[in-house]
């Protein structure tokens, strides 16, 4: 499909050494305490809670509510009032909802962004007492499913062991096997990952492995998961028993099971993507992130699985840049105290449906862009972000496939920022950071430079598909 030789075994390194969000945010909340004992009185109508709980429930409620990922619940008017000036904070900051895709370049399905109104609308609220209004008009909050965001799953599978993981205020990396024995040709629609501890679980890239019968006997024995120190991927895959019996490398689905607070797995219409399972599957939890605690758990998060039709169209996924089909420009090689840009492009020969993107650096990330020129010298917007946030790494979804034509260019630039103007640079003073050994390393100093994205050859009214539903 591509000019340079693709891949579609999805190798992402994930995020690595991520401690000091936490106490940037606090830090920041520190201006915002006080109140404005001004009272604006506008003369016209006084926001209230009938105005504000819409906005709060859409964009808000879906994270902050028990055992999901935000710290504070949001589901009642109480709950609001009580965290106003917080909200009034990270609203006018745009720190939430978290949604670092630029709105106004391009929209995708789920789009969790307040418009300049519903922003102001909510600072209103707060300045003239955070009024709740007639009760009758509020509406209730919405409801959810518990252990799904989606529906009642088909099965779930769990780890087999629950894996143990210190308090010890460090992140933590693990790979998770999970053997799957379901009936041969089981075909799987999407797999939700649910993590057992919603504020901890950062971000999870599962894949499938479907071993052949000849190639393998037992999927059961072997570790069924490594904690945080692993530094040869082979040896350890002997360990965890991964390997094909005659010690090659199984094949990998790209990214199937992927988690990032908020993320629900996209749905598409029946017969795109889709899973076929056989009797020896495994799901590959490789890997788990979770952020530092000081309290020790027991991981034992679960897998759902939701059955569909067999999937008449594949899904691709490729990557650019870092471990890509095309080249960084020039070399990601990032010196201290710089910020420096860097761009990959890579030319598409067969006409593409692009359905979703997922934009991809580390720490010292400070904005992406990307986009393509059709063959005719056309410019086809894809992502912006303005702001990097290494912790909302999003697969952003299309509503509609983004068509590109064949001699269709995909630019991606990448601006770094190794400075100390960057609160998240690992490194004080900065210091020299390159991609390192990618895969095969988990260094916190690495950085990565990727566009990764997900697509089907096209067909003649793919435009038409509605991936939002
Ligand atoms: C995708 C999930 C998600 C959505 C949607 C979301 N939040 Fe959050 N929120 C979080 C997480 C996770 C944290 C804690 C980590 C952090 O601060 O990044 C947080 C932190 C906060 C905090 C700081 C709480 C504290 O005491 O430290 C506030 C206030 C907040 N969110 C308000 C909101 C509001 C208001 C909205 C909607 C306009 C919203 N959030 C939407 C996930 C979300």
């Amino acid at each position: 499909m591509f000019k340079s030789k693709t891949s579609v075994v999805a190798r992402k390194v994930p995020l690595v050494g991520i401690l000091l969000v936490l106490c940037c945010v606090s830090f920041l909340f520190s201006s915002c305490k006080q109140d404005n004992p001004q009272l604006q009185s506008t003369g016209n109508t006084e926001p209230t809670f009938v105005d504000i709980a819409p906005i709060i429930f859409k964009n808000c409620t879906p994270c902050h509510r028990k055992g999901e990922s935000g710290p504070i619940e949001l589901m009642t008017y109480d709950d609001v009032f009580k965290n106003k000036n917080k909200i009034r904070f990270v609203t006018q900051t745009k720190y939430m909802p978290p949604w670092p895709a630029d709105a106004q370049y391009t929209h995708f399905v789920g789009e969790r962004a307040l418009s300049v109104n519903e922003i102001d609308l909510i600072k209103r609220w707060v300045e003239n007492g955070a009024l709740k209004g007639d009760e009758s008009n509020i509406p209730s909050a919405p409801s959810f499913f518990t252990g799904s965001s989606i529906r009642k799953p088909d099965t779930v599978i769990k780890f087999k062991v629950p894996v143990p993981i210190k308090g010890n205020g460090t992140d933590h990396f693990y790979i998770v096997k999970i053997p799957v024995e379901l009936v041969k040709d089981t075909f799987v629609r999407y797999f939700e990952f649910v993590p057992a501890h919603r504020q901890l679980a950062h971000h999870v890239n599962g894949h499938l492995v479907n071993f052949e019968d000849e190639k393998k006997q037992d999927i059961q024995s072997g570790l069924n998961y490594a904690l945080d120190e692993f530094k040869d991927y082979k040896d350890l895959y002997k360990q965890m028993n991964i390997l094909n019996d005659d010690g090659t490398f199984p094949v990998l689905t790209p990214n199937t099971v992927y988690y990032l607070p908020g993320y629900t797995p996209p749905i598409y219409p029946e017969g795109i993507g889709g899973y076929t399972l056989n009797d020896k599957s495994i799901i590959l939890l490789k890997n788990i992130h979770y952020g530092p605690s000081g309290k020790d758990v027991m991981d034992s998060s679960y897998v759902n699985i939701f059955y569909g039709p067999k999937p008449k169209r594949p899904i691709y996924e490729t990557q650019m840049g870092t471990f890509g089909i095309s080249k960084i420009e020039p070399e990601l090689v990032l010196l201290p105290n710089k910020i420096q840009t860097f761009h990959t492009q890579a030319k598409i020969n067969n006409a593409i449906s692009l359905l979703a993107v997922n934009p991809h650096m580390h720490l010292l990330g400070k904005s992406f862009w990307a986009f393509a020129i059709g063959p005719t010298g056309d410019t086809i917007p894809l992502i912006r972000i303005k702001k990097w946030d290494f912790k909302w790494q999003y697969y952003y979804l299309y509503k509609h496939p983004v068509i590109l034509r064949a001699g269709t260019t995909i630019h991606a630039y990448g601006t770094f920022d190794n400075t100390t103007d960057n609160p998240f640079n690992p490194n004080r003073p900065p210091k020299l950071v390159t991609q390192g050994e990618g895969v095969r390393s988990m260094q916190t100093t690495e950085e990565m430079f990727q566009f990764i994205f997900s697509y089907l050859p096209y067909q003649a009214g793919d435009e038409n598909l509605d991936l939002s539903k």
